[in-house]
């Protein structure tokens, strides 16, 4: 099976390191072949020096926002289009970050979501439960909420909000019935679902494994090419 495997960096990298990691991943690509999919997203101003470092590389290019514009005067902000024309395939909506930092409501992300298709890019689109949400048994019932705005061609990240930079995962059943509700919510739509939320390289075999799991969304653990290979490594 071939699963898909996000990297996202955040806000973290610099032009020398994007660099290094991009002639590290060349290497590690053309030696390993094409059996799972692997997409880079790294900060805006990073787009360019992957796509030309990974150019002819199976791996392709996402980001990590958009607006809901195609363009305009909203100062600071970059629309779907734009990422189009650097080469994006992919970009991410919805972010647990971007929903707690930025205020971004499911209307909006939906906003954002078709803007995304509109211009020919994938959304991946993140959800998941906070930690209170989880301990009052609401996780099943957010995932529905939040998948109300699924459709058309798209990839579902679910990233319980707690496991995110802490260390700390779901059980592997967690993790397989969440995926199981979330299929079941998207009906005939076969987006691929991935986890995400704490994937490093002693974890990821297990998770890999769980059914129903289409691959990964990682940020931790993405950062260092050594450690991202090596969870290309456990792909299942
Ligand atoms: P993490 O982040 O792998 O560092 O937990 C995942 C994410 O926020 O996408």
């Amino acid at each position: 099976m071939t699963q898909l495997l996000i990297a996202n960096w955040k806000m973290n990298g610099s032009k020398a390191g994007v660099l290094a990691y991009a002639a590290e991943l060349l290497n590690f690509m053309a030696a390993e072949g094409k059996s799972h999919q692997m997409v880079i997203c790294p900060p805006f101003p990073y787009l360019d020096i992957v796509a030309e470092n990974l150019d002819g590389s199976a791996v392709q290019l996402g980001a990590q926002d958009c607006h809901t514009q195609e363009k305009g005067a909203f100062t600071g902000d970059i629309s779907a289009p734009m990422l189009a024309d650097m080469g994006c395939k992919y970009v991410i909506v919805g972010h647990s970050e971007r929903r707690q930092y930025h205020g971004e409501s499911d209307d909006l992300i939906a906003q954002k979501l078709q803007s995304a298709q509109k211009a020919g890019l994938i959304p991946i689109l993140c959800i998941g439960e906070t930690g209170e949400e989880r301990k009052a048994n609401k996780t099943l019932s957010v995932l529905s909420r939040q998948l109300k705005i699924a459709a058309g061609d798209l990839v579902i990240a679910y990233e319980p909000v707690w496991a995110i930079g802490t260390g700390l995962t779901p059980s592997a059943a967690e993790i397989e019935a969440a995926h199981r509700h979330i299929r079941q919510e998207l009906k005939t739509n076969k987006a691929p679902i991935l986890y995400g939320g704490s994937v490093k390289p002693e974890n990821a075999q297990e998770i890999f494994a769980i059914p129903g799991v289409d691959g990964a969304l990682v940020g931790g653990a993405s950062l260092k090419a050594a450690d991202f290979m090596a969870l290309y490594r456990a792909c299942r």
